[in-house]
């Protein structure tokens, strides 16, 4: 059974900036299914990205893997042989609970769970790369460098999907979709005070930004396809391929 997340119910009277520590960690599976809307249907669907670009005798990385549910569901779902996944987390609580959910249960492909900051990992022979609401976390002026490395890192026809809570240009249509996201929360039981709070707390570590900019930065990358796959709200996700 889920950890139910009553984290910031109460008031807090020194607000801190957001930590993947060991207390989110401990309720961060019903955290997110309550928070980020589609999450659940993103998941699954990286399963079934994978059964279609996973390659024989290649390599899966899922950067910022938290429990690893995105690990789970592309190794469910790989259909070919010689491949392992590397998951990684530089939150320590994160990958003692990742490593300990993950091992209990055998599959053909091997999961290696590291704790690294995803900045410092090389990426080689890799046919699939997930940034599942991660690269929000890494400071923009490193997302660059990132995605660089993720490209050079893809075989050719290898796939990043990169799902991320996103801002909007046109700033009437931001508000509309930030106020529904607040609205979706308060369906799932968060009150007004922990949605205040929760925001307050990410405001100096998650920083968004809009597609627009997302695949400009991919294209500068490297990635000459780009689009975007799933969308709900103020999150979406985007595939980018590399081709020849
Ligand atoms: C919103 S969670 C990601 C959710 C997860 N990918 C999933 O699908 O359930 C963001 C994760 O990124 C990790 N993270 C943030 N910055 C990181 C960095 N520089 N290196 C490694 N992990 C990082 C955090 O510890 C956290 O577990």
């Amino acid at each position: 059974m889920l950890n139910y997340d009553t984290l910031f119910s109460d008031y807090i009277d020194k607000i801190s900036d957001w930590t993947f520590d060991a207390h989110v960690t401990k309720v961060f599976s019903e955290m997110i299914q309550r928070s980020v809307p589609g999450y659940s249907n993103i998941i699954a669907m990286l399963g079934m990205l994978a059964q279609r670009f996973v390659q024989p005798d290649s390599q899966v990385y899922d950067l910022g893997c938290s429990l690893g549910a995105a690990t789970k569901s592309i190794r469910r779902n790989i259909k070919v042989t010689g491949c392992n996944i590397i998951a990684i987390d530089n939150s320590p609580p994160m990958v003692k609970c990742c490593h300990n959910s993950l091992n209990s249960s055998q599959t053909s492909t091997p999961v290696k769970v590291i704790e690294a900051d995803i900045l410092d990992v090389p990426i080689e022979n890799a046919s699939m790369v997930v940034l599942n609401f991660t690269l929000q976390f890494i400071k923009p002026i490193d997302r660059l460098r990132l995605l660089t490395q993720v490209y050079s890192g893809l075989k050719t026809l290898g796939i990043l999907v990169l799902s991320e809570k996103i801002s909007f240009e046109d700033t009437n249509i931001g508000e509309l979709l930030f106020k529904m996201h607040h609205d979706f929360k308060r369906a799932n039981n968060y009150s007004t005070l922990e949605i205040s709070q929760k925001h307050s707390m990410l405001k100096h570590v998650m920083f968004t930004e809009s597609i627009e900019t997302h695949k400009a930065r991919l294209k500068q990358a490297g990635f000459k396809h780009v689009e975007t796959w799933f969308q709900c709200f103020n999150f979406s996700s985007l595939i980018a391929q590399k081709q020849v």
